[in-house]
Formats: structure tokens, sequence, C-alpha cells
């Protein structure tokens, strides 16, 4: 059995300790949460004790493994504190408010040989799964263009941080992810319309290095919710709808008679089948738990591991600066800086 504790239990922390609370090979032994009227109830309705000091906490209940779910500006301080502690970590996106702390909590996860998982819970869509794999099996052909729609109605709880910050990691590591590819360009408009302090519309373009082009579209101003990519090759393009877990093909028909990619393009592009692949239906969140616990158990290096969620992050700060500066930013990523000055 893994020992766990959740720390913050308000909307997002009471998924982590209901999912917890499920798994047959884990021990949820603590929960904690600064407010400590919610943390007593998420405590007594799980029959676990409640905290409201989570370094309290990990030295009276020792858990292995702990999920971070307190606002994002807390992310940083909070999970260097529980890996500096001794437990592996799964912390929720974004892994930090600036990639400089990413790093930082990139390098105190490897130095201390703990696991450091960040919630990119959409890797564990099943839908993306299923896609995954049939790119990599290269039934699409070369990837032209990704295109990531995540809209919807307003958060009241979140305050911290703007639309681009909260969501746009999700997209930006699942196209890194599909694609294989680094950007090296990116392109932003950002707006705020309705929130008193933060962005709550925004729009992006970021250029990958094999050429391929994704476009994100983001905001907490459409009134009904939207998580949508398609993604579009040489012989057709993909769709998948998040929220149903739900994978579309639709062919090029002009590519569906020849084995040889390149002439079939030369002939274009016209309307072929659409076929609904058969996705089997999952939780994310348990399936995102199940391997962070196995990283835990077997020492694994985690899928949607820090590294990632830190590129994510560096992602998230190049296109909020090239909207600050009007303009077409190349990307620098720090890893790169890094070696470059070793
Ligand atoms: N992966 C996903 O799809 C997904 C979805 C929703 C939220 N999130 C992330 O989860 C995090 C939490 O979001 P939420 O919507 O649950 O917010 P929330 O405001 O509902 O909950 C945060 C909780 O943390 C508690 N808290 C604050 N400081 C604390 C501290 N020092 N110690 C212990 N508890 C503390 C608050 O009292 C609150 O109950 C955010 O980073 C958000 O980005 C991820």
């Amino acid at each position: 059995m893994t020992r766990t504790a959740v720390i913050g239990v308000g909307s997002m922390g009471r998924n982590h300790v209901r999912v917890y609370s499920e798994m047959p090979d884990v021990e949820l032994v603590a929960v904690v949460d600064a407010d400590p009227a919610l943390a007593d109830s998420v405590g007594k309705a799980s029959h676990v004790p409640a905290y409201d000091d989570y370094r309290e906490m990990i030295e009276r209940e020792r858990p292995e493994a702990v999920s971070v779910v307190v606002p994002t500006s807390l992310h940083y301080r909070v999970a260097k504190d529980v890996l500096e502690l001794g437990c592996h970590v799964m912390v929720e996106k974004p892994i930090a408010s600036t990639a400089g702390e990413a790093y930082e909590l990139v390098r105190a996860a490897e130095g201390l040989g703990l696991a450091l998982m960040v919630g990119h819970i959409e890797r564990f869509n099943p839908a993306i799964v299923e896609l995954k794999r049939r790119l990599d099996q290269n039934e699409l052909g070369r990837i032209f263009q990704v295109h990531a729609r995540r809209l919807g109605p307003f958060p009241t709880r979140i305050q911290d941080v703007g639309v681009i910050m909260d969501l746009a990691p999700h997209d930006l590591d699942i196209m890194r992810y599909l694609t294989g590819s680094e950007v090296s360009r990116v392109h932003a408009e950002t707006k705020r319309i309705l929130h008193e302090t933060q962005d709550d519309m925004f729009v992006g373009l970021v250029r990958f290095d094999d050429g391929a082009l994704g476009m994100l579209e983001i905001n907490w101003l459409t009134p009904t919710k939207i998580r949508e990519l398609c993604v579009t090759g040489e012989r057709g393009m993909f769709r998948v709808n998040y929220i149903t877990q739900d994978l579309f093909f639709y062919e090029n028909a002009a590519t569906n008679d020849s084995g040889w990619p390149t002439i079939s393009l030369i002939r274009g592009v016209s309307e072929g089948m659409v076929i609904q692949y058969p996705v089997k239906k999952k939780e994310p969140l348990r399936a995102e738990l199940e391997s962070f616990i196995a990283c835990v158990r077997d020492r694994l290096p985690g899928v949607g591991n820090g590294r990632d969620a830190m590129v994510a992050l560096e992602l998230v700060a190049a296109l909020m600066q090239a909207s600050a500066d009007g303009q077409t930013n190349e990307v620098r990523y720090l890893a790169d800086v890094e070696s470059a000055l070793q």
C-alpha cells in the first residue's frame, strides 16, 4: 500500500481525495487545507485526519506520495517544501508560476531521487492515448497543423492567474507530445474582457521545428464548455472531443488509394470517409494518479513529468511575452541556455 495525502482540498483537490480513496493499492492517510473547516469536513467524509499545516501533517503521518492542489501561485513553495520533507510529489498544472521556479522544482526532485509528476491530465485522456497510438503508426502521415479549442464559462474561484496560464499548458503539452517536435516561434493576442485583473481571452500561434503550425483558442467567455483538438495531416484530420473522449477521423479521399504519399498529395485534398474509432472510456485523473503511484512504487520517470511541464510553462511565458511585445518571438529554453553556459 502506498501512503498518500492531499494538500489543498478545494474543487480539484477533492477529486484527488476521491480517486485515491477508490484505488485498491493506495492508503489515503490525511488531508490538508489552509481553511480548517474545509479540511475537517473533507477529512471526516474520507475518515482520515485533517490538518491546516502541511508540514505538521507530513511529520506526523509520514505519507510517501503527496498531491499538491493549492492555487497556482503557491505550487512552487508547497511542492518544494514537500519534496524537501522527503515525499514524492504530484503537483497540479501549471507546475509553477515561472519557468525559473519550474526548473528549481525539477532539479530538486532529480537531486533528491523523488518523483515529480505534474497534472497534465489530458495525456491520460483515452481519446488522446488512442490518437497518439495511431499517429505513432503513421496513420496520418506528416502533420501539417494542430488546432486546440478550450473555451468555456467564467471560473469565479480562479483569481491568481489568467486564462492562458490556467489552461494553455494542457494544449501546449499535448501539441508537443503528438507532434514530437519543439516550438521555435510564437505569436499571441490576449485580452481582458470580464475578469477584474486577469486576461480572459487568448489566441496563440506556434511554429514547430518540423514546420507544423499550432493554433490555440482559449477563453473564459464562451457560455458552453468546448474542449476540442484537430490534427490535420497528409491523409486527413483527426478530431478529439476531450469531454466525451471521442476520436474521429476525416479521411482525405485523394490519398486513400496510393501507397506513395508524394503522388497522392499532388492530387490535393477531397472529402472521404468519416470514422469514429472506439475508445475505452476512463476517468483521466484515475489514469494519471495510477501512473503517479506506479512511478513512486517502481521509481519510473513519470509520463507528463516535470521537464515536460517546465517546457509547457516556458511556452506559456513566451506566448505572454509575445502578446505584450505585439510581435512574433523566437523561443529560448532554459535548459538550452544552461547547457550552452556549461
Ligand atoms: N488538471 C486539471 O485539469 C485541473 C483542473 C482544475 C484545477 N486544477 C489546478 O488545481 C489547482 C487548484 O485549483 P482549484 O480549482 O481546486 O482551486 P480551489 O481554490 O478550489 O482550491 C484550492 C484550495 O487550496 C487551499 N489552500 C491554499 N493555500 C493552502 C496552503 N498553504 N495549504 C493548504 N491548502 C491551501 C485553499 O484553501 C483551497 O481550498 C490549481 O493550480 C489549478 O490550476 C487543475
